[in-house]
């Protein structure tokens, strides 16, 4: 990670916080067996990206007390990602994340939705234990509405999502519109809520929505990206998933445009669950040859692009009081794009 020191170096110190905070003051209670499901994923590990951007953002823009202000708020946006994740996996009908069994195949699905249930009650509640660490009600309202904002917008990217596996035809604007709600939306919450917690002027804590929203998109294109060609030792994810459930990921989108109608029928088998489990790479293969890794690969850069930019403008208002976060925030929207995991 040389490229991305500066986001190493808070890497090195927020995920720790985060989760001192969640195991120490936000999940723990009763029935075991509840608890225990709710913190399986949590306890396997993740990145903590959305986390890292909230208290990032505080730091940047309010300096140290700030980033303490922030952490209930980044703890919430962790918890309600943990929540997505685990309905995710009953949805997508996943058997694995984070190198680890997902939560309904070891606790059934009813647990399962219940576990969710859990940690989005918790990531409210969360937001209401910032109380305690000085924010004051008009931020702990406006950290409300912002996480009221994504979670609607959650269900809705969800919704698309699955809706489009029985779709023949999806263009690229509903695919993104899909993408930003699914994942976007709650990348963009994770860095208004850190302007929430820094006090920021509206107009800050917009930019830094914008800020998420992109680097939600170029994240969620480099997911679509590592579901086909990622290494499972390093995602903890099988490969192929999407095409077997019929996913409309911007690679099938570009490579059904441009393939052959050889490659066509091919790519439209796998996605129908015809296609023998072996010839899967062939689909890996012929989402290269068609330039489709390369076209995901430069969309996903741009979008990342784009999230530095308005990192400078944020930078250019003069609000920033520590240079060193406006870093990790840039390195953070290019590691997006780059990531192994
Ligand atoms: C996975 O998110 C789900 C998406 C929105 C793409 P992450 O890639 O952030 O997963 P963890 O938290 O690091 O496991
Ligand atoms: C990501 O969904 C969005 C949410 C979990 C809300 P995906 O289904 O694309 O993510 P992975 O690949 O299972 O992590
Ligand atoms: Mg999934
Ligand atoms: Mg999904």
């Amino acid at each position: 990670m040389e490229s991305y020191k500066n986001l190493a170096k808070a890497l090195e110190r927020y995920p720790a916080l985060v989760d001192l905070f969640i195991y120490k003051e936000l999940v723990k209670g009763s029935p075991e067996e509840l608890y225990k499901a709710s913190l399986h994923l949590i306890r396997a590990g993740g990145k903590r990206l959305r986390p890292t951007i909230t208290l990032a953002a505080a730091r940047m823009l309010g300096g140290f007390e700030a980033e303490s202000r922030a952490l209930p708020l980044a703890a919430a946006t962790e918890v309600f990602h943990t929540f997505t994740l685990i309905h995710d996996d009953i949805m997508d009908q996943d058997e694995y994340r984070r190198g680890v069994k997902t939560v309904h195949t070891v606790w059934g699905e009813p647990m399962a939705i219940l576990a969710g249930d859990l940690l989005f009650g918790l990531s409210y509640q969360s937001i209401l234990l910032g109380r305690e660490r000085g924010l004051s009600d008009e931020q702990i309202r406006a950290a409300f509405e912002v996480l009221t904002e994504a979670s609607i917008r959650v269900s809705q990217g969800q919704a698309y999502d699955m809706g489009f596996e029985g779709r023949e035809e999806v263009d690229y604007h509903e695919y993104l519109n899909m993408i930003y709600l699914k994942t976007g939306a709650l990348i963009e919450a994770s860095a208004k809520l850190g302007g929430i917690a820094a006090g920021a002027p509206s107009t800050v804590v917009e930019k830094l929505g914008e800020y998420g929203a992109l680097v939600g998109v170029a994240f969620q294109v480099r997911d679509d990206i590592l579901g086909v060609f990622g290494d499972p030792k390093k995602t903890g994810k099988p490969v192929y998933n999407d095409l077997r459930r019929g996913k409309k990921t911007v690679l099938v989108l570009y490579a059904l445009k441009h393939g052959s109608s050889e490659q066509r029928n091919i790519i439209m088998e796998a996605l129908k669950g015809k296609l023998p489990e072996d010839k899967l790479p062939e689909v890996a293969e012929i989402i290269k040859e068609t330039g489709a890794l390369d076209y995901a690969m430069n969309l996903a850069r741009t979008y990342a692009k784009n999230a530095v930019a308005i990192i400078d403008d944020i930078e250019s208002s003069g609000l920033v009081v520590d240079g060193e976060y406006a870093r990790v925030l840039k390195e953070l929207a290019l590691f997006s794009v780059e990531r192994e995991k």
